[in-house]
């Protein structure tokens, strides 16, 4: 018997709240896994600008239902204002916390350790206490201080893995590029993808 695991997913406000339902949607067939799932109002409104899901952030069941499409039973939404929630803790396990996408706005507070919401103050704790953070950032051209940024938390342990899709796997769909950055995500929560081949695209067609 695999032992749970226990993850945080939190929704910010970058483009690419695609990739947040696939992962949500992946993780909620996964029988061994435990999910706090968090969003941003800014997170809602790009959920509601690009998925067309009227979400609101103090409503957890409009959040699952707009997001995943489903309210998982291994899933727990968490209120942003919720600073006292288990997940704010150290001694509060989280094997891994993804945040996805994460805005270029809460990558620059984690990189200060502000720690002004939920999702601040959780990744701050997967920080000090030396556990898994993985930061889907998307932004594109990036200035300097997002450079900046990304260097800091990578130095404080976080793994910064932007929404930047392969094309070696030769996609044919939206859906393709989604998989692929969604299978890396799963690969760095050292959790099995099946999202994409990892072959590269010359081995295939040696085939
Ligand atoms: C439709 C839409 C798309 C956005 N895309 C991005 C983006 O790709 N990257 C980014 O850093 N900010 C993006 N923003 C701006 C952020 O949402 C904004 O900076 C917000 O304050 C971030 O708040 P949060 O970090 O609390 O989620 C976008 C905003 C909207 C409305």
């Amino acid at each position: 018997m695999k032992i749970p695991k226990t993850y945080s997913v939190a929704v910010t406000g970058a483009s690419g709240s695609i990739y947040a339902r696939c992962l949500c949607r992946v993780l909620s067939k996964r029988k061994d896994a435990r999910v706090h799932l968090l969003m941003s109002e800014a997170g809602a409104r790009v959920v509601r600008e690009e998925l067309g899901q009227n979400v609101d952030i103090a409503d957890g069941r409009s959040v699952m239902r707009g997001l995943i499409g489903s309210e998982p039973p291994n899933f727990r939404y968490e209120a942003l204002d919720n600073i006292g929630a288990g997940i704010a803790s150290g001694s509060y396990v989280v094997d891994a916390m993804v945040v996805i996408p994460c805005s270029m706005g809460t990558l620059g507070r984690i990189a200060a350790g502000t720690g002004s919401n939920l999702i601040e103050r959780a990744a701050d704790v997967q920080l000090k206490e030396r556990r898994n953070l993985i930061l889907v950032a998307r932004e594109t051209p990036l200035s300097l201080i997002g450079i900046e940024n990304m260097a800091r938390v990578a130095r404080a342990g976080a793994c910064v893995l932007p929404a930047m899709p392969g094309f070696y796997h030769l996609p044919k769909s939206v859906d393709d590029l989604v998989d692929f950055v969604v299978g890396k995500v799963l690969l760095q929560m050292g959790e099995a993808q099946s999202l994409f081949k990892r072959r590269m695209a010359r081995e295939e067609q040696a085939d």
